[in-house]
């Protein structure tokens, strides 16, 4: 049997738990994004069903370390906070069903503070806005049973107004069509109850166009293929019921042959070097095309179903 012809699960667990402690040149450069790297890596191993793998006191006591006054958390101790590493410590609390452990009236705030009057969110105090910021601020004050804290009417509303004429949708008004915008807009027009502004059959079109000869899906047209957008696309996908639309065997294949089957891993493309960005979303999308022992991951939230389920039972 060809080796790439199946997921390689241990090494895949044992790759992210290498990343604990590890102390080089790559995990510097990461320092500054490592709640985002926790997300990826703990969530990666939840599907594959060994959360618990890793210390979870420590990770716990970790990420109450860096959060701030203010509510928002910071990529590691001492950096300031962002809405995308608030979303990411809530997601990581949400999956070892510790949110109660949150003041979620704090980060409630914190969030209610970053939007603005047309609706859209800043990611933090320095003023930028993206759609990226909308959907981290929807998911995780619907994660913290916390909507009412913003005004989610006019957030739609500026969501919608970032919908392009193909059907997509882009980081502020006028801004191109691109997959992981698409995802960010469709999953929280999803959470938010409002799916009915999406043009699902013009987005549908538009996303499954994005499956390339090799099976593996790019992120806007003419652009190279790249196992994260098994998420964007894919989940988008999902959530508008058209996984059916693109070939899911020569996606999955695509995906398997990123994996460093000696070292574990999943990189970007075939005979790249892997990173826990890519092992997460490549796991994710097989996940979503239902490979026999994941987990099945939520398109919108983008934790695994039971994890949901939980939170809002
Ligand atoms: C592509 O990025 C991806 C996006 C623009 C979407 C990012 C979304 C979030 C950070 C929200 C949180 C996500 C989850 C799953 C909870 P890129 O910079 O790699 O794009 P490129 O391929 O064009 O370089
Ligand atoms: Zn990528």
């Amino acid at each position: 049997m060809d080796d790439s012809s199946t997921l390689h699960v241990q090494k895949h667990v044992e790759f992210i738990k290498s990343l604990d402690n590890k102390k080089d040149l790559e995990s510097l450069l990461t320092e500054h994004i490592r709640m985002n790297g926790a997300y990826w890596g703990l969530t990666a191993l939840d599907l594959m069903g060994s959360l618990n793998d890793l210390d979870q006191d420590k990770i716990i006591s970790w990420i109450l370390q860096c959060q701030h006054d203010c509510g928002g958390f910071g990529g590691n101790i001492g950096h300031d906070p962002h809405i995308l590493y608030t979303l990411s410590a809530v997601q990581i609390l949400a999956l070892y069903d510790k949110l109660a452990v949150l003041d979620s009236s704090k980060i409630a705030s914190y969030i209610t503070g970053l939007q603005q009057n047309d609706g859209s969110f800043y990611g933090d105090e320095w003023g930028e806005i993206d759609t990226r910021f909308s959907y981290g601020a929807i998911c995780c004050l619907a994660l913290l049973r916390r909507l009412d804290a913003i005004n989610l009417e006019k957030a739609i509303t500026y969501i919608v107004s970032c919908k392009n004429f193909d059907g997509g949708f882009g980081s502020t008004p006028g801004g191109e069509s691109h997959a992981g915008q698409i995802f960010c807009c469709v999953a929280a027009l999803a959470i938010a109850g409002s799916l009915h502004y999406v043009d699902k059959d013009l987005l549908g079109w538009w996303l499954c166009e994005r499956q390339v000869k090799s099976g593996g899906l790019n992120g806007r047209p003419e652009k190279l293929p790249d196992v994260c957008y098994s998420w964007w696309v894919l989940s988008s996908l999902a959530i508008l019921d058209r996984v059916h639309w693109i070939d899911r065997e020569s996606l999955k294949t695509f995906i398997l042959d990123c994996q460093d089957i000696e070292n574990g891993g999943i990189s970007d493309r075939p005979d790249d070097a892997v990173d826990v960005f890519h092992t997460y979303f490549g796991v994710a999308g097989l996940s979503l095309l239902e490979y026999p022992g994941l987990k099945h991951i939520d398109p919108a939230y983008a934790l695994p179903v039971n994890v949901v389920k939980r939170v809002f039972s």
